[in-house]
């Protein structure tokens, strides 16, 4: 994976998540509580606000302004009022810092 580094891995705990901007791309990236990190689009697809400021659960984040469930792994949103999907981008730890790479899905 070719991506841009995006967060040193010490700042990224687990169970939250941050918001960066890559390229003028809005990404969230979130460490699930077994140490995986995910990167997807930041942009809630309902309501416009930051996923970042939500919660990390199980290997979803929650939007914390209505409370749709998006899937890290697949951008699908498990429950409403969300319906559109989020990007998912290629994520990947090493040497202490977070790569992401806002062109790729793998
Ligand atoms: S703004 Fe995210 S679910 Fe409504």
């Amino acid at each position: 994976m070719s991506g841009k580094p995006a967060l040193k891995s010490d700042e990224l705990a687990v169970g939250t998540a941050v918001r960066v901007v890559i390229d003028d791309v809005e990404v969230c990236i979130a460490r699930t509580e077994d140490g995986a990190v995910h990167a997807v689009n930041d942009v809630c697809t309902h309501g416009e606000v930051s996923l970042a400021e939500g919660e990390v659960s199980g290997c979803s984040i929650e939007c914390w302004l209505h409370g749709s469930a998006f899937d890290l792994t697949t951008g699908e949103p498990q429950s409403p009022p969300a319906f559109e999907p989020v990007a998912v981008y290629a994520a990947e730890e090493r040497d202490g810092t977070i790569f992401v790479d806002i062109n790729s899905t793998h």
